[in-house]
């Protein structure tokens, strides 16, 4: 008998959807993918050849629960590079994705009936993390007329007494939303004195266009910090990311790693010494101002055919826009777009309560011809209903 628990867990609902298309696909079908949620681009090739000499030096052998010494160092580095800021190497954390650093802080920090307070619309697991670990989930609602910023009258109309961890993303799945630098100001001081630990998910740091973002570790050292090798540096399959925990906290970490884990895939780590070399960061930045082209393709033709962005995504590769104007039920909607058009796209569903319907997500992860002929086939989609 399965536990209530992991019951209570939903799918993906993009799942589902990925599956049809794929299913349409292989009879034949051209379908345009923009519902997943990774780079088109496969990982660099300085990155691919690290992983390869790893593999044939034989270094297939577990490592140390909190990652290679090296890597921890190359990331505390890349945070003096970037940030200017002096982050010690053991606060540096090296987990199997940013997926098992929430679910490990999630273990780490919640007891049952603690409230984690978490923005609505976000990333659809992190729910699943809290209740899986008895937490309560304390939905902030955000609006799109403020382009999805999240303000501090919003987080204390969210708060409830036993609230004890707030989770926010900048920039943000699936809005693109890019938290001003006085507006996360504001919440590392609002957490502060609530006495609420906050962990802030940057696993799109790097993914910024038109405005700076910086780590948020600039602003504290008490709070966590959650990044990524997946999105920018487009290593999604290697399944490998890190965090930055208080340097009093890291020995919980190790035994939670040790005892759940072991440790982050071995090649994986080995291949990622090669992410932050100059010939690295070179591709990764080209593939940026690409991105930034595709959303500066996109966003105008979506508005063009009546699709509602009120404030332009500054970031990650999504575009949150409501569909309201289109169909009322926009998870039926999306279904019958991919099967009538052959354009595969997220459903509010997946990432809201309150908006689910009104809102769809489309990820520009594949190229400018492309994604203007998804609109062309959306449009003529709807004239034809
Ligand atoms: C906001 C956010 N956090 C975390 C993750 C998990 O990514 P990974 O486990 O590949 O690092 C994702 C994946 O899409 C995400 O969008």
């Amino acid at each position: 008998m399965i536990a209530k628990r992991c019951q209570q867990v939903q799918p993906f609902y993009v799942m589902d959807l990925l599956a049809k298309a794929k299913q349409l696909q292989a009879s034949g079908r051209d379908i345009i993918h923009l519902e997943v949620g990774e780079p088109d681009f496969t990982t660099p090739q300085p990155i691919i050849d690290a992983g390869i000499s790893a593999l044939k030096e034989g270094k297939t052998h577990y490592t140390a629960a909190l990652g290679l010494l090296e890597l921890r160092q190359a990331v505390a580095a890349r945070y003096q590079q970037t940030d200017q800021l002096s982050i010690n190497a053991k606060r540096v954390v090296i987990t199997p994705g940013s997926s098992s650093a929430l679910h490990l802080l999630m273990h780490a920090l919640v007891n049952p009936g603690d409230g984690v307070m978490l923005t609505d619309p976000g990333y659809p697991c992190n729910k699943h993390f809290v209740t899986l670990v008895g937490g309560e989930v304390l939905p902030i609602n955000l609006s799109a007329a403020d382009g999805f910023q999240l303000n501090v009258e919003q987080l204390d109309e969210a708060w409830k007494p036993n609230a004890k961890v707030l989770l926010i993303a900048s920039p943000a799945n699936p809005t693109g939303t890019v938290l001003s630098q006085d507006r996360l100001k504001q919440i590392v001081l609002w957490a502060k004195a609530k006495s609420i630990r906050l962990i802030v998910d940057e696993i799109y740091l790097g993914l910024h266009y038109d405005v700076d973002a910086v780590t948020a570790l600039a602003l504290s050292d008490e709070i966590i910090v959650v990044n990524s090798f997946s999105k920018y540096f487009s290593m999604t399959g290697w399944r490998l990311g890190w965090m930055v925990v208080p340097e009093g906290e890291v020995e919980y970490f190790d035994r939670l790693a040790q005892n759940l884990y072991l440790c982050a895939p071995t090649p994986s780590q080995y291949a990622a010494l090669a992410a932050f070399s100059d010939d690295t960061l070179a591709i990764l930045e080209l593939r940026r101002d690409t991105f930034q082209r595709r959303r500066d393709v996109l966003l105008p033709a979506l508005k063009d055919i009546g699709f509602g962005v009120a404030t332009p995504p500054q970031g990650a590769f999504y575009i949150y826009a409501e569909s309201s104007q289109f169909a009322a039920d926009s998870f039926k909607w999306c279904h019958a777009l991919l099967e009538q058009a052959g354009v595969a796209i997220t459903p509010g569903r997946d990432f809201s309560s309150q908006s689910a319907e009104r809102y769809v997500r489309f990820a520009y992860t594949t190229d400018e011809s492309r994604l203007l002929e998804a609109v062309d086939r959306i449009h003529s989609y709807q004239r034809s209903r």
